[in-house]
């Protein structure tokens, strides 16, 4: 199903994933690939972005971290609430490969996961790097150690797996050859250092990118990129080489106003 109208889906059941992070699960069969996203209308309050982060057979789910009034209403979400799913939309990810690396910061790991799990069927070779500030935070930990995907954690401060940023794992892991391709989804500063790594070691990779979203599917303008201008709502998923290209690629994204916002380094 695709729907450019929102459908009212009942909270099926909330997740508790980490520190401000739940999952919101739906039962319903959503006609959606790895790396799409959703566009998410809380009544009376917003419609927003979230990535599909659980895609089973009759059911799907959103992970959501709180950092604002609309995700804080969707994290005290109970079971029965109905709220409207429009979407899939966006660019799926291009699987291939026999041996893959997936990189996730922060909530990024949400629309990597669905990702990992096709690639485990598919009996692709798959490592998954997450990465977060401190252990509190990391999400997906058990959830992986069950679906027997390999991971490997890190967090800046050490608080659990290896102390060091989740680019540092994946350098390690490029160093040591044999990768045919690497993607991900997190804070951008990472997804660009992702792709300049994969350029250096020739590797190919994918990045989910976001950007302030309005309509989700090509509308209205507001997740425009310079200098090429083209809605990043249309792909959302880039080749590493693609993003390279955008002049504001880890540079700065907009608010919703539109004014420049600098990433913090
Ligand atoms: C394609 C895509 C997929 C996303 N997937 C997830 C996900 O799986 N899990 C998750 O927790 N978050 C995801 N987000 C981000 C999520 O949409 C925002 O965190 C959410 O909209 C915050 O709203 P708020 O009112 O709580 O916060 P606000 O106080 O309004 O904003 C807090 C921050 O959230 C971001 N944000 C706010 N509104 C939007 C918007 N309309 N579009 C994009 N970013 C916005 C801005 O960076 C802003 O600085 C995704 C964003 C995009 C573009
Ligand atoms: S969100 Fe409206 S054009 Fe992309």
């Amino acid at each position: 199903m695709k729907s450019e109208l929102p459908i009212t889906l009942p909270v099926e059941k909330v997740i508790d994933e980490a520190e401000g992070v739940k999952s919101l699960i739906f039962r319903h069969k959503l006609d959606a690939k790895p790396g799409q996203f959703l566009m998410v209308w809380i009544p009376r309050v917003d419609l927003k972005p979230f990535g599909v982060s659980y895609l089973e057979e009759g059911s799907f789910g959103i992970t959501v971290c709180k950092v604002g009034p609309t995700s804080e209403k969707l994290c005290r979400a109970k079971k029965g609430d109905l709220l409207g799913i429009m979407g899939p939309y966006g660019k799926p990810f291009t699987l291939e490969g026999r041996r893959i690396i997936l990189v996730a910061g922060g909530y990024g790991a949400a629309p990597l996961f669905p990702l990992a799990e096709e690639a485990k069927k598919k009996g692709i070779t798959t490592t998954f790097i997450i990465g977060a500030k401190s252990e509190s935070y990391l999400i997906y930990r058990e959830r992986a150690k069950k679906a027997g995907i390999n991971t490997i954690i890190t967090t800046d401060d050490g608080s659990c797996g290896r102390k060091c940023f989740t680019t540092d794992a994946l350098e390690d892991a490029l160093k040591a050859g044999g990768i045919d391709k690497v993607y991900s989804c997190g804070p951008e500063i990472m997804l660009k250092k992702v792709a300049e790594l994969c350029r250096r070691h020739q590797v190919k990779c994918e990045v989910s990118m976001h950007r302030y979203m309005k309509c989700g599917f090509g509308v209205c303008g507001s997740c425009s990129v310079d200098d090429q201008g083209f809605p990043l709502c249309k792909k959302v998923v880039l080749t590493g080489e693609e993003a390279l290209r955008i002049k504001e690629f880890g540079q700065h994204s907009r608010d919703a106003s539109g004014t420049k916002q600098p990433f913090a380094r």
